[in-house]
């Protein structure tokens, strides 16, 4: 192992945040900077690919530009680039990746590929110092999965979505209410003015196992906004425009989610007694009452829990430049064939 103090440039493309970061050996992450293309996808409902790996294009420049700046270093005083190279958007992943080859060819700095899974895993640990092995609960808008995590860079899933992500089952009953995109925000705000009342008792799944399913909670309650005659199934059409409906829905939605993740988690630690702490990572932990509930869980199991810093929910580059960090450590060095993979 390498313990001469390392500076690494973090690159994350992965989806629809261009974002770079510095991390460093000595003080951790000097800076951390990001551009959300939120406000480019809103009106479609969704991230649309080409106008994200435009978008990236255009923005990583910049963007890296005021990593350094906000670090104040130079790209000389950087011992490794560390970028996303899977999985994401294979145009968005290329525009990180080539930048990252062309500034490591051009300086001759080394360079490591990050998955952006393993980042979002170990971005509790950026200001934490987290036992192992530890279980690890990552729900973004992309993935929903449950890791058992060894130590940094030894993982194994033990359980993910059948299907959606927890952040889509938001997404999509947002997008079925009206809501703006993304709808997880909007439907936390909407859930904490009426308390977390679970209004609809969604069904709970019935499975005993370690995996998860967020589709048929989305078709459950489109299903009970059509017998309330809310929605109408032929136009797609929601009838009942009512803000207290649509609290309703997002409160009812929200308590199903913490049910399903805290009886996994439960199951979790009964399978896994060696398991010594808690995280909750991905953009779906920017959730507050998800948080609060997760954490109360993991107390109650006499676990300690950690969730990332919000900034450090979302899609960041400090935790590329993290895992580039635990990476470079180890000699474990990419080349500049380093390319995007599935
Ligand atoms: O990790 P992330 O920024 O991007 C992906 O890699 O997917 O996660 C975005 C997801 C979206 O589905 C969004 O609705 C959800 O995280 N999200 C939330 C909250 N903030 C973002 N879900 C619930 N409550 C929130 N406060
Ligand atoms: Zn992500």
């Amino acid at each position: 192992m390498n313990q001469a103090p390392l500076r690494i440039l973090g690159i994350e493309t992965s989806c629809d945040e261009t974002a770079a970061a510095i991390y460093a050996t000595e003080g951790g992450v000097a800076s951390n900077v990001l551009f959300s293309q939120i406000d480019l996808h809103k009106r479609f409902g969704g991230v649309v690919p080409e106008i994200a790996s435009r978008s990236h294009l255009e923005k990583i420049q910049g963007i890296i530009n005021d990593a350094f700046d906000q670090a104040h270093v130079t790209l000389d005083d950087i011992d490794v680039i560390a970028v996303t190279t899977k999985p994401g958007l294979p145009g968005s992943l290329l525009v990180g990746v080539c930048f990252a080859k062309a500034l490591a060819w051009a300086k001759e700095k080394q360079i490591i590929g990050v998955n952006h899974l393993e980042a979002h895993i170990f971005s509790s640990c950026i200001e934490n110092k987290v036992p192992f092995p530890h279980l690890c609960i990552a729900a973004s808008g992309g993935h929903t999965s449950l890791y058992l995590v060894r130590d940094f860079g030894v993982y194994e899933c033990i359980g993910q979505t059948r299907d959606d992500a927890a952040g889509e089952a938001f997404d999509k009953v947002a997008k079925m209410l009206n809501l703006p995109y993304p709808g997880g925000p909007v439907i936390e705000q909407l859930a904490t003015d009426l308390s977390f009342e679970d209004f609809f008792s969604y069904p709970r799944p019935k499975h005993l196992t370690l995996d998860l399913s967020f589709s048929g909670l989305k078709t459950a309650v489109l299903y009970d906004l059509v017998a309330r005659n809310a929605y109408d199934l032929q136009a797609k059409k929601l009838l009942d425009e009512s803000q207290e409906l649509k609290a309703q829905v997002a409160s009812s939605l929200l308590v199903c989610v913490r049910d399903m993740l805290t009886t996994v988690i439960e199951r979790a630690l009964k399978t896994y007694p060696e398991i010594a702490a808690v995280t909750f990572v991905g953009g779906v932990a920017c959730n507050k009452y998800l948080r609060q509930s997760l954490q109360e869980t993991a107390a109650k199991h006499q676990k300690p829990f950690f969730a990332p810093a919000p900034k450090y929910c979302g899609d960041n580059g400090a935790m590329i430049a993290f895992v580039g960090h635990y990476k470079a450590q180890r000699q474990e060095f990419s080349d500049l064939f380093l390319d995007i993979l599935h």
